[in-house]
Order: C-alpha cells, then sequence, then structure tokens
C-alpha cells in the first residue's frame, strides 16, 4: 500500500496518523500513514531514505517546514508565498512538489466549516511568525476589506505586511496601535497561547458580531478564547478545524480525492486531553 508519514520533531503527540487513517476510510483509499521522530540534523537525509523507500508523500511539522521547502524540486505558489512547506508530494515524473495547506486549512475552516465569512471583513492577524506567514495568502484572497498584522515586535509586522501587498492596504504594527480600532474577525496566530500569555488587546477590539479564531487548540479554550468570550465575541473557535482542514488539503493533493471534515473533526475533538 502507499506509504504516508509526518516528519517533526517532537512527534509523539501528533494526530496526523488517526486524521489520514480516518480519511482514507471514509473515501475508501487504501494507505498507510506513519509518523516519524526525525533528529533535528537529520531531515534531508530521512526524507531521501522515506522517498528512496517508495514513500508517497510527507506532512513536515516544527521544526522542519523551512528545510522541506528547500528540499522540494518545485514549490506551489502558496508554498512560495507562505516560505515554508508542510507537505511534500511525489509528482508523477518523480520530482517532489512541496505545498503548504496550512493557511487554506484555517481559511476552509473558517469560511466552509464554521461559515464565517472572510470577504468585506476587516480582519486582525495576531502575531507575524512563520504561522501568520502561512496563512495570509489564503486569508487575502478571500478579499478583507481590511487585512492588520498586530506583533509585540512592531518591525516583523510591518515586514510581513510589506511582504504582502495586494488589492488592498497590509498594515503592520504594535498592539499599541490597535487602541480605538474594531475588528470583525481576529485571528490569534501568536504562540503566547503555548505559555498562557495573552497579548494586550483593547477591550473595545470587537465590532458587533465580532468573531475570534485562535491557530491554536487544546482541551480546554486558549486564553485568547476566554478573553474573546468575555469581550462580547459572537462566535470563537480554536484552531482544531485548522489542523484537520490542512491534512484534509494534503491528502487532496496526494489522493486527489477531498475528504469531509467535519466528521473527523468532531472524532479527533472527542479524543483531546
Ligand atoms: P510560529 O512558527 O508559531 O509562528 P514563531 O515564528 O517563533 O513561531 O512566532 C511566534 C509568534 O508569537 C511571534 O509573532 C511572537 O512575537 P515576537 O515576534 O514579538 O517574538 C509571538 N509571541 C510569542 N510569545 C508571545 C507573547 N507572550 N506575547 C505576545 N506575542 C508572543
Amino acid at each position: 500500500v502507499d506509504q504516508y508519514a509526518v516528519f517533526g520533531n517532537p512527534i509523539e503527540h501528533s494526530r496526523s496518523p488517526d486524521i489520514h487513517h480516518a480519511f482514507a476510510r471514509e473515501t475508501d483509499q487504501s494507505l498507510a500513514y506513519g509518523k516519524q521522530c526525525v533528529p533535528v540534523d537529520d531531515f534531508t537525509q530521512a526524507a531521501v531514505q522515506f522517498f528512496a523507500d517508495g514513500g508517497r508523500g510527507l506532512n513536515i511539522t516544527v521544526p522542519f517546514k523551512l528545510e522541506a521547502y528547500q528540499f522540494a524540486d518545485t514549490l506551489t505558489k502558496r508554498a512560495r508565498q507562505a516560505g515554508a512547506v508542510n507537505t511534500l508530494a511525489v509528482q508523477a515524473d518523480g520530482s517532489i512538489l512541496g505545498d503548504n495547506t496550512d493557511g487554506i486549512g484555517m481559511v476552509s475552516d473558517i469560511v466552509d466549516h464554521l461559515g464565517w465569512s472572510l470577504a468585506g471583513r476587516r480582519v486582525l492577524v495576531l502575531g507575524a511568525g512563520g504561522a501568520v506567514r502561512g496563512v495570509l495568502g489564503p486569508i487575502l484572497a478571500q478579499q478583507p476589506s481590511q487585512l492588520v498584522i498586530a506583533n509585540r515586535t512592531s518591525a516583523k509586522a510591518e515586514a510581513l505586511a510589506k511582504a504582502f501587498t495586494a488589492d488592498i492596504a497590509v498594515v503592520g504594527c504594535g498592539f499599541e496601535r490597535l487602541d480605538g480600532h474594531q475588528f470583525d474577525v481576529v485571528i490569534n496566530g501568536t504562540s503566547a497561547s503555548l505559555a498562557g500569555d495573552l497579548p494586550p488587546l483593547p477591550a473595545t477590539l470587537l465590532a458587533t458580531e465580532g468573531k475570534c479564531y485562535d491557530m491554536m487548540y487544546g482541551a480546554e479554550p486558549t486564553v485568547f478564547m476566554r478573553w474573546a468570550q468575555q469581550h462580547g465575541a459572537a462566535s470563537v473557535s480554536d484552531g482544531l478545524g485548522m489542523l484537520v482542514g490542512q491534512a484534509a488539503e494534503a491528502f487532496a493533493l496526494w489522493r486527489d480525492v477531498r475528504p469531509s471534515v467535519a466528521p473527523v473533526i468532531e472524532v479527533i475533538r472527542a479524543e483531546l486531553t
């Protein structure tokens, strides 16, 4: 059977094998999907070996997304925009395609699964690291009326905004510049939640019907999700649907069939501890 895997370090807690096996059952595809903890200095060697052994595709997670970008023979437009690769796929001619499905996975969770619109909305993204860079292209493709990137280190947000000039102005700034502004959708892409921290956000940040999305997920709501609930958010979501969504896009690239995400999100949600 066709072999797939996720490479990362650490990888123990990865849900990707469960997600892809659920997709395979649902779409009647026969495949095997494993997880491999790759030594931090051994990515290229491990990837060469995987494909030499007949592997058909890889998902790539922390800390190898930049190395996977270098490793790929060709890149999709969204991978180039993201500057990182989370999916590798063997092409018909044997070459390796690098894609990035994180951003489209998040946007399809927000737009298709949660049913929030980004089109014509004022969108604020918190953070300016690799995770945020990966989602900006797909957010802009939804044609928001405004896109602001706010970060603790404002220079990083400004640099990122410059790299993503679109039909609309993309603005990068520090959190202090948010005072007096309101947004329809606020997406937290900082890693602050991991430490139980919250960026300093003005109490009036959310517009009426404002919605909040955290790219992180866990058994409990994140600090950002609790902040959103306390400040009148009309809807709040964590990023579990993004995890399943990016996997669905990778699965579609590999197998040319699109699994439905909702039942799999429910299964993985029930298993979160
Ligand atoms: P990732 O790949 O998860 O994006 P990263 O590239 O290290 O990781 O980026 C982490 C992001 O979270 C950055 O935007 C970082 O802000 P700085 O650029 O100022 O470092 C942000 N971040 C991390 N801890 C934070 C905290 N406690 N408060 C606010 N922002 C934080």
